[in-house]
């Protein structure tokens, strides 16, 4: 755990420069818009330790699958988010010397994450080994507006000296992965040009052939006035610049405009991309870096407007939400069907950008109450537009008649994970796409998505489980064996719990669904049944069978779920009794060191708790967070959040309370050591559901908001809005009282702690 970073409610705030913790930095700091976004490297040259990385939305490289044992079923290939072409760089040279701060004496140093206005600023000073002092101011931001651009103010004061400078504004494709299976490069150059004032490269991935097209036009000014300076230019492989010699006048600062557009082949048909460049170069120069800045911050005020949450009397805790929907709404803006929300989103390379079961079980509900519902349903669609993969992917494993088997991680549809315990395992991904449709459903009511798109989805899906569990001759019931839960810290287990309940649940709502759909639309569903060939009567028959004689693993002397056939044979030490220096486990443990304790990285009984809350009564609740909470290492960063919401709804609140601080401000102290990576995207969304289904007690039953608020002592009030079926309401909670208002919309009946309350916009 780190805790270097300022305290402020809408900035995040670095003083003083630690090469150390840059790393950390340059995930936290992180820019996006939704179609691309980059680490918060520095604009000039830094031989210290970074990791660096620009990436565009959709652009992935399918890179060899590279494993110890070749196991069959293995996919051929990890799909890669690109590091892509680098376009922050202003190399700078004063005299002979590179301005580098790892070799500076660097006086002060600010970065800033404004996150109201998404800007990225960094303010230095710094000393050159030959005495001559600087002072830099370094604003840039990923525009909103035009997620096509980016822009770069970049000031520079000499302090105490005048000399020539030299500028160096790149367009860099050659450019690498640090997790390149094989040390390949991923792009190859399609054309490159550089001319007085402009550079741009087009590059395309190797193998998938995606053209992203990078380019980039300039403006450098002294006292207010732009300056011409003596220019060459030059391209090398992969690679464009301008090199501009001038002067840096003692006291007269010198302001570079970098202007930015990033364009790929996703978007844009090839032939046209570097004459579309263009013309976007020239719009953004004639727009200037005050006028994008602007557009982008409206764009950005309106995102707040939509989806702040307040909390007063905390600013941890504020700074903390408020990061977690800033990268949120920076990762995915739900425009475009095609693109997803990898867990590390823009920060880093780990996931490789891709999708996982982390978008459904936990993004979905905050899409789902802060944007119109056709976000949400963008998510649902991408997973239907994947079917004919998962039900190839189910194939390649052994499955038939159409089951389908959702990968694990993907970026078009196919497995590209290649761990057997979780590519083969981790079953229970693929009814988190069936899930995420009741989620839908009830929140938004829209159940013809069913008979749409939904129905096909949960036709496959349930196949799948109706192949994967097997008649236990000895139990006298249905069993799954040779699986991981969401605890990744057990693996080729039988009977996880959370994954026979879900499986169970899975068939019964393919078989509500259908009958739904054969009711309200017969034409759809006689269409789904032929093009599915799904014969209703045979298959629902053994379905049900399923459902009502599936193995549920439990202890009666404890009454506790388990997690797991055998769970009780472990060593049940509690995670408060570990030496602190052996945390984090992954980090410290033997793999099998780690596969036979008891620790559970995740929550998994209590994720199915959560998922199926009003299956069980609140004592039931109580026992087995109490059993599995103390057992809980909460190595993944989804895994808090779900503690947070129980441990609220059982009134654990100190407890739901340090949990939420813990997925709040996972990064910004980096809790599990491991945000140099980059940040935790997919986990944000679970921390503003510990704030709105935890704290706020935020529910739909029957089509009906419920609310069951309660407020931290260490707060005084905190407030969240919903949009919800045409009502958008605000909800404030304060130590004295609850608030809850239609801010627009038809009168709605919400239930307030059990009681229902008309509300009426005024
Ligand atoms: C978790 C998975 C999750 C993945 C990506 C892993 O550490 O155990 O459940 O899908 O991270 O966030």
């Amino acid at each position: 755990m780190k805790q270097y970073l300022k305290h402020h409610e809408w900035h995040i705030i670095e003083e003083g420069l630690n090469p150390h913790y840059n790393q950390v930095s340059e995930s936290v700091f992180s820019l996006g818009n939704g179609r691309m976004g980059q680490r918060a490297n520095f604009e000039e040259d830094y031989s210290g330790e970074t990791l660096q990385g620009s990436y565009v939305a959709g652009v992935y490289y399918p890179d060899k699958t590279r494993v110890g044992w070749w196991k069959n079923g293995y996919p051929e290939y990890f799909a890669k988010v690109l590091n892509a072409p680098s376009w922050i760089e202003i190399k700078i040279k004063i005299g002979d010397l590179v301005l580098d701060l790892a070799k500076c004496k660097v006086e002060s140093f600010k970065r800033v994450l404004d996150m109201k206005q998404g800007l990225l600023q960094r303010i230095f000073t710094a000393t050159l080994s030959d005495g001559k002092k600087v002072s830099v101011d370094a604003k840039r931001f990923c525009s909103m507006a035009d997620g096509e651009i980016g822009a770069i103010r970049y000031e520079i004061t000499a302090l105490n000296f005048s000399a020539p400078i030299t500028l160096t504004l790149p367009i860099n494709a050659d450019v690498v992965n640090k997790d390149s299976n094989y040390d390949e490069k991923f792009w190859e150059e399609v054309t490159k040009a550089a001319e007085p004032g402009w550079a741009i490269v087009n590059a395309a991935t190797k193998k998938t052939n995606f053209h992203v097209c990078t380019g980039m036009q300039y403006d450098i000014q002294s006292a207010g006035k732009s300056i011409k300076g003596k220019v060459s230019t030059h391209v090398r492989e992969k690679y464009a610049d301008n090199v501009i010699e001038t002067d840096l006048k003692e006291n007269i600062p010198l302001t570079i405009y970098k202007y930015v557009a990033i364009l790929s082949s996703e978007n844009h048909a090839k032939d046209k991309l570097v004459a579309t460049c263009k013309s976007k170069l020239k719009e953004a120069v004639t727009s200037g870096f005050e006028k994008l800045f602007s557009d982008h911050a409206k764009i950005w005020a309106h995102k707040w407007e939509e989806c702040d949450i307040t909390i007063d009397g905390d600013v941890a805790a504020q700074q903390g939400i408020r990061f977690n929907i800033f990268q949120l709404t920076q990762t995915y803006t739900g425009e475009d069907e095609r693109l997803n929300i990898g867990p590390k989103g823009f920060t880093g390379e780990k996931y490789g950008g891709s999708t996982y079961w982390d978008t459904e079980a936990y993004c979905l509900p905050f899409f789902l109450s802060t944007a119109e519902p056709k976000v949400a349903r963008n998510l649902l669609v991408y997973r239907y537009k994947h079917l004919g993969k998962a039900i190839e992917n189910a194939k390649k494993l052994g499955f038939k008649e159409g089951a389908a088997f959702y990968p694990f991680v993907t970026m078009n549809g196919e497995e590209c994970h290649n761990e057997w315990e979780i590519t083969f395992e981790e079953i229970h991904r693929t009814s988190a796409m069936a899930y995420a449709m009741r989620d839908y459903i009830d929140y938004t009511g829209d159940r013809e998505y069913l008979s749409e798109f939904g129905l096909e989805v949960l036709i496959g899906i349930a196949r799948f489980w109706n192949q994967r569990v097997n008649w236990s001759d000895n139990k006298k019931k249905y069993v799954i064996l040779g699986v991981t839960g969401p605890n990744e810290y057990e693996n080729n287990v039988n009977n996880n719990w959370y994954t026979n309940y879900l499986g169970a649940w899975t068939l019964r709502f393919a078989m509500e669904s259908a009958d739904y759909v054969k009711q309200s639309n017969p034409t759809r569903y006689n269409e789904i049944i032929t093009k599915t060939n799904f014969k209703d009567t045979e298959e629902t028959e053994r379905w049900k069978h399923i459902v009502e004689n599936m193995y549920y693993p439990y202890d009666a002397d404890r009454k506790v779920i388990l997690q797991q056939d055998g769970f009780l044979d472990k060593e049940l030490i509690p995670v408060k009794d570990l030496n602190p220096a052996d945390r984090p486990l992954n980090q410290k443990w033997s793999w099998d060191r780690i596969l036979r304790s008891c620790y559970i990285k995740q929550a998994d009984v209590l994720q199915g708790i959560f998922l199926f809350e009003d299956d069980f009564d609140l004592e039931t609740i109580r026992r087995n967070f109490d059993f599995y909470e103390p057992l809980t290492v909460h190595e993944s960063s989804l895994s808090p959040c779900v503690h947070v919401i129980l441990a609220s709804k059982i009134g654990y609140k100190e407890q739901a309370y340090e949990f939420y601080l813990r997925t709040a401000r996972l990064d910004l102290d980096d809790y599990n050591n491991d945000t140099e990576e980059g940040c935790h995207i997919t986990s944000m969304a679970g921390t503003w559901m510990s704030l709105v289904k935890g704290f706020g007690g935020m529910r739909v039953r029957n089509g009906q908001l419920h609310f069951n608020p309660f407020i931290p002592d260490q707060w005084k009030s905190y407030s969240f809005r919903l949009e919800f079926r045409d009502r958008v309401i605000i909800v404030k909670v304060s130590k004295d009282k609850i608030d809850t208002v239609l801010e627009h919309g038809e009168p709605l009946e919400v239930i307030m702690n059990g009681k229902p309350v008309m509300l009426k916009s005024k």
